[in-house]
C-alpha cells in the first residue's frame, strides 16, 4: 500500500474535490517557483533532494561519536527547534527502547522545577548536548544552555565541555553562531530559508535522530519518496493535497472551528504536538484558522471521548491510523477466568485496538454524525515518518495559502517575546 493513504469517505458531506483542482495548480506553481508570500522560507521544498550530503556524513559520524562515548544527549531547544526531533524519536523507538542513549529534553520551559530536576538527575550522568536556535537568542533555550555549559565546565573542564556540545544554528548569524565559533563547537545548520517548524529533515532533527539510533538518511529518503508523491498533478490521486483541501474545505465551507488530530498510542503524542506547531502557527493569523488539537486514543476516549460523541459540533477528527503494528502482545489464558477476559485468549492487543479503531470510527461517524479524514498510515519507521513529515508539510503550505495566510511567518510569536523582554529588563525593550 501507500505510505499515506487520504479516506475521505466518512465525512457527513462529501466534497466535491475536482472542483479545487484548479485552486490547487495555481497554490501548487506558487511554491514551486515561490511567487507566494513567505517565499524566502521555501527551501525545505527541495531539501530531500538537495540536502548537504557532507553535513549528512558529519552527523552520522558525530551521532556515533556520542553514542559510543556518553549516557545520555540532552535536545536543547523549543518549538521547531525541538518538536521534529522528539516527534520522530519517540514515534520510531517508543518511550522505553531499550539499550539506547537516553535522550533528555530541556530549553522549552522555564518551569524551574523541571530544570533543577534535570540538572540534579544530570549531575552524575556523562552527558552531550545538542543546543539548537536558529536565532541563538531564544530565551528558554539560552537559560537552559547556560546551565547546561557551566555544569559541564565546572565538573569536567573546558576541553572537555568543549567536546560534549554541539551546536546547531544559523550559518551566518546569531549569538549561537558566535558563541559556538569562539569555544570551538562541531556545529551544525539551520539554513536561512528553512524555518523552525519546516526543519526537522535538517540538522535540527536529524542530528538528535542519528543520536537516538534512527538513520538519518532513511528519513530523508522517505521525506524524497513524498516530495516526488506531492508532485503529482491530479487532485484525487495527490494525498498530500487531498488531505490539505479535505481540512480547508471543512473550515470555510463546513465552519468547523477546530481539527482533532487523533492518533493511538502514546508514542504518536509528540507527533500531534509537532503537527499541531506546524498548523498552529503556519495557519493561525489575520485572525483565521482551525484550532489544531490532539487526543490520544483510546485513552482520551475515557476523557474527550464524551465531548467527541456528544458535545459541541464545532471540529472534526483526522485520524492518523497506522495500518501494521511492529510489535504485538497476546492475551493469554486463565483458568478462572475471574475478569471475563477467556474470550479474548489468544487474540493480539493490535487486533484488539483495531476493533476499537473500527468500533469509534463508526459511533463518530454515524452515531456521532462526526466527520473524519482518515490517514492509513502503513507502518512506522524512519523512511515513513520522513514520509509523513514531508506529506504534512506540503499539505500545510497548500491548506494555508488556501486559506489566503502566509504560512511561514508568525508575527503572533512575537508579541509575548517583546512583552516579557521589557518586564525582564533587556536593553532595548
Ligand atoms: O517554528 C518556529 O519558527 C519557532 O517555533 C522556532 O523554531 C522557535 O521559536 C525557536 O526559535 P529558535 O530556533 O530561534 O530558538
Amino acid at each position: 500500500m501507500a505510505i499515506i493513504k487520504t479516506d475521505l469517505t466518512h465525512l457527513v458531506n462529501e466534497i466535491d474535490l475536482a472542483s479545487y483542482q484548479e485552486k490547487v495548480n495555481v497554490i501548487d506553481k506558487m511554491i514551486r517557483e515561490g511567487t507566494g508570500e513567505g517565499a524566502d522560507f521555501l527551501g525545505w521544498v527541495d531539501w530531500p533532494a538537495n540536502y548537504d550530503k557532507a553535513e549528512l556524513e558529519s552527523i552520522k559520524e558525530n551521532a556515533k561519536y556520542v553514542r559510543e562515548n556518553y549516557e545520555c544527549l540532552v535536545v536543547c531547544g523549543i518549538g521547531g527547534s525541538y518538536l521534529g526531533a522528539r516527534a520522530a524519536i519517540e514515534a520510531v523507538n517508543g518511550e522505553f527502547n531499550k539499550n539506547d542513549l537516553e535522550i533528555i529534553w530541556l530549553g522549552m520551559t522555564l518551569d524551574s522545577h523541571y530544570l533543577s530536576q534535570v540538572m540534579d538527575y544530570l549531575a552524575t550522568k556523562k552527558f552531550a548536548v545538542n543546543v539548537i536556535s536558529k536565532s541563538g537568542t531564544t530565551t528558554e533555550t539560552a537559560v537552559a544552555f547556560r546551565l547546561l555549559k557551566d555544569l559541564l565546565e565546572k565538573r569536567d573542564g573546558k576541553e572537555a565541555a568543549r567536546k560534549a556540545i554541539f551546536a546547531t544554528t544559523d550559518a551566518n548569524k546569531g549569538a549561537l553562531l558566535e558563541l559556538s565559533k569562539k569555544e570551538g563547537y562541531v556545529r551544525f545548520v539551520l539554513p536561512g530559508n528553512i524555518g523552525g517548524r519546516f526543519s526537522v529533515q535538517t540538522a535540527v532533527g536529524l542530528f538528535p535522530i542519528a543520536c537516538a539510533g534512527i538513520d538519518p538518511q532513511a528519513v530523508l529518503e522517505g521525506s524524497a519518496e513524498a516530495r516526488k508523491d506531492a508532485m503529482e498533478k491530479d487532485l484525487l490521486k495527490n494525498e498530500a493535497y487531498k488531505y490539505a483541501v479535505a481540512r480547508h474545505h471543512m473550515y470555510a465551507s463546513e465552519k468547523k472551528a477546530v481539527e482533532f488530530f487523533i492518533s493511538y498510542g502514546p508514542n504518536i503524542r509528540n507527533l500531534a504536538e509537532w503537527w499541531k506547531q506546524l498548523y498552529g502557527e503556519s495557519e493561525g493569523k489575520d485572525q483565521k484558522s482551525l484550532v489544531p488539537a490532539s487526543a490520544t486514543f483510546t485513552t482520551d476516549l475515557h476523557s474527550l471521548g464524551q465531548f467527541i460523541q456528544d458535545g459541541s459540533p464545532v471540529f472534526f477528527e483526522t485520524v492518523f491510523h497506522i495500518v501494521n503494528h511492529r510489535h504485538d502482545v497476546y492475551i493469554g489464558h486463565d483458568e478462572e477466568n475471574l475478569d471475563g477476559l477467556n474470550y479474548l485468549e489468544g487474540k493480539s492487543v493490535t487486533w484488539v485496538q483495531e476493533k476499537a479503531y473500527e468500533g469509534t470510527l463508526k459511533a463518530h461517524y454515524e452515531d456521532g454524525n462526526r466527520s473524519n479524514i482518515v490517514l492509513d498510515i502503513e507502518s512506522m519507521n524512519a523512511h515513513n515518518l520522513g514520509y509523513i513529515f514531508y506529506f504534512f508539510e506540503i499539505a500545510c503550505a497548500m491548506s494555508a495559502y488556501l486559506n489566503g495566510v502566509n504560512p511561514f511567518n508568525q508575527p503572533g510569536v512575537e508579541v509575548y517575546k517583546r512583552n516579557m523582554f521589557h518586564l525582564l529588563g533587556k536593553p532595548g525593550f
